[in-house]
């Protein structure tokens, strides 16, 4: 059996992710491929009850790092090695460089510590692709105003949000080769073309 393909989709809150991961799974599903749609922090029973803490308790920025990760072992353990294992294709809507970008990029973590516990956690499992919706954040905070109630990382100020938006596209620049960066603040459907477009390269 082919291992599946791990692709990651990463952008500030607002940037439009879960309603693109929709459009492509069901082109991937189209052409009959197993599809596992994820995401992070979650993705797992437990992990999604460490999402909900994330989400809402105040804490430091240390454990918050180490919760990420914690649920992350989690979801690696349980979903995406077993997915990837039988075949499957993995959409992650978030993974790893959320982490360089809201806590080390955010908050101002230590990015060698977060190193340390990628190597620790991930071993050897990395994204083969990943998605960066790139968007200006106050476009991005426009349209979540309309759309939903902010949970702890969404009440952000917008200079957060640019701290985030620059780490994202540095960990883009590092890394050409997993990286493809879509401009956000297209209409849904020139997004979508320029990501189908994309993906047909990866099939
Ligand atoms: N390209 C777009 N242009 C305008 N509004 C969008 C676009 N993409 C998504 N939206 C809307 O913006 C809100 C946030 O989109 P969402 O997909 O939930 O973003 P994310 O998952 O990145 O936080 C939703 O109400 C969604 O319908
Ligand atoms: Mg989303």
């Amino acid at each position: 059996m082919t291992r599946g393909r791990f692709i990651t989709f990463e952008g500030i809150d607002g940037a439009g992710k879960s309603t693109q991961i929709d459009r492509l799974q069901a082109l991937l599903v189209e052409r009959g491929i197993e599809v596992v749609r994820t995401r992070e922090p979650g993705g797992t029973p437990l992990a999604e009850k460490i999402r909900a803490l994330l989400l809402a308790d105040d804490m430091c920025t240390m454990s918050e790092t180490l919760l990420f990760f914690a649920a992350r072992a989690e979801h690696i353990a349980r979903v995406i090695e077993p997915a990837l294992a039988r075949g499957a294709w993995v959409l992650s809507d978030r993974f790893t460089d959320a982490t360089y970008a809201y806590q080390v990029g955010g908050k101002a973590f230590d990015g060698a510590a977060v190193e340390a516990l990628e190597r620790m956690v991930q071993g050897q499992l990395n994204p083969d692709r990943t998605v960066l919706f790139d968007i200006e954040p106050l476009v991005a905070a426009e349209r979540l105003a309309k759309a939903r109630a902010a949970d702890r990382f969404e009440r952000e100020s917008v200079d957060f949000f640019r701290r985030v938006r620059e780490a994202y596209l540095d960990r883009a620049r590092r890394n050409p080769e997993r990286f493809f960066i879509v401009d956000a603040a297209q209409s849904p459907e020139d997004v979508s073309r320029a990501l189908l477009t994309e993906a047909q390269g990866w099939l």
